[in-house]
């Protein structure tokens, strides 16, 4: 019986590879037998087959990197993401427009049987109430400046950046899965909740600690970054080839409280609301 599990002869690029989940996922694919390129803005602490640096919110670097891969990749995961206490238009660009410009860049270079996987957030989760103003933005052509007018254009559906390019994230993933399953590649995301990684401090700077607990969920504790990395592992590896155009919420619990009513989202978010 083959291990599906196995990255071996598997070449795979990290954008957003330095640290947190990112890193976490290429040291659990290098583990498992596979080859990882990273990209990033910060160089990584631990070893690679090969590093490019590169700020995504460049679009020109964006693309001299894009220019600079070479095939094949195997598995794609984009795990680079920006904090709410960053600008909003930052936000935008890292945690949506440069994910698309990387999803559609590097896909000829993607075989059949390849995957891609991003993270997305649990701040995303209320996307679909908000699917015609996304849809709206993921129509623009793709292109930094198209994003940039947008959201000047709509600055009250953009707010603080944050929720807005998760959210975009998640419904991307799901157009994007759609869109490519003819060439037999397959698109997911993952939604984390509170995890402890170097953005953890950045949004205890945006929200009390409190208010972030209230987010853990059942298991009442963050996540450690190996507890997405190894999901997103997962979901590119060949032990996922029937699963495409998933947002997989990994959160302790909390949606599933919300799903039952034991937790009210509501009484959450005006808490949040009072304390900022
Ligand atoms: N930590 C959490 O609680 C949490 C919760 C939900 C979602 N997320 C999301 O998880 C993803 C990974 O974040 P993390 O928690 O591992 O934090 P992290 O800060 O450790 O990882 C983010 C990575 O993206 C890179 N990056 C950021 N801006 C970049 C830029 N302009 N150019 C190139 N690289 C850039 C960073 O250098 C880093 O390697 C992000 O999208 C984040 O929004 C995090």
């Amino acid at each position: 019986m083959k291990n599906l599990f196995s990255y071996e002869g598997k070449r795979c690029l990290f954008v957003g590879c330095a640290t947190g989940m990112g890193a976490a996922a290429a040291k659990a694919v290098q583990l498992l037998g596979g080859e990882a390129h990273g990209v990033d803005y910060r160089e990584p602490d631990y070893k690679l087959a090969s590093f490019t640096s590169c700020d995504l919110r460049d679009e020109s670097q964006v693309d001299s990197m894009l220019g600079s891969l070479e095939a094949p990749f195997h598995a794609v995961f984009y795990c680079a993401g920006l904090p709410p206490t960053y600008s909003a238009l930052d936000n935008v660009k890292v945690n949506i427009s440069a994910l698309r410009k990387v999803a559609e860049g590097v896909h000829p270079l993607v075989p059949r049987g390849g995957a891609m996987a991003f993270i997305a957030s649990m701040g995303g989760m209320q996307f679909m109430d908000n699917l015609d103003v996304l849809n709206d933005f993921l129509s623009t052509d793709g292109s930094f400046a198209a994003a940039e007018a947008w959201c000047e254009a709509h600055a009250d559906n953009v707010n603080e950046g944050y929720g807005f390019s998760k959210q975009a994230a998640i419904l991307y993933t799901i157009n994007r899965a759609l869109a490519v399953v003819g060439d037999g590649v397959r698109v997911n995301c993952i939604s984390p909740g509170s995890t402890d990684t170097p953005m953890m401090p950045e949004f205890e700077k945006f929200a009390p600690p409190e208010m972030i607990k209230a987010f853990y969920g059942p298991l009442d504790r963050a996540a450690q970054p190996e507890e997405m990395g190894w999901p997103l592992v997962f979901l590119n590896s060949d032990a996922a080839t029937f699963i495409t155009g998933l947002n997989l919420i990994i959160d302790g619990g909390f949606a599933a409280g919300m799903a039952t009513g034991l937790i009210d989202l509501n009484e959450i978010l005006s808490g949040l609301a009072e304390a900022t």
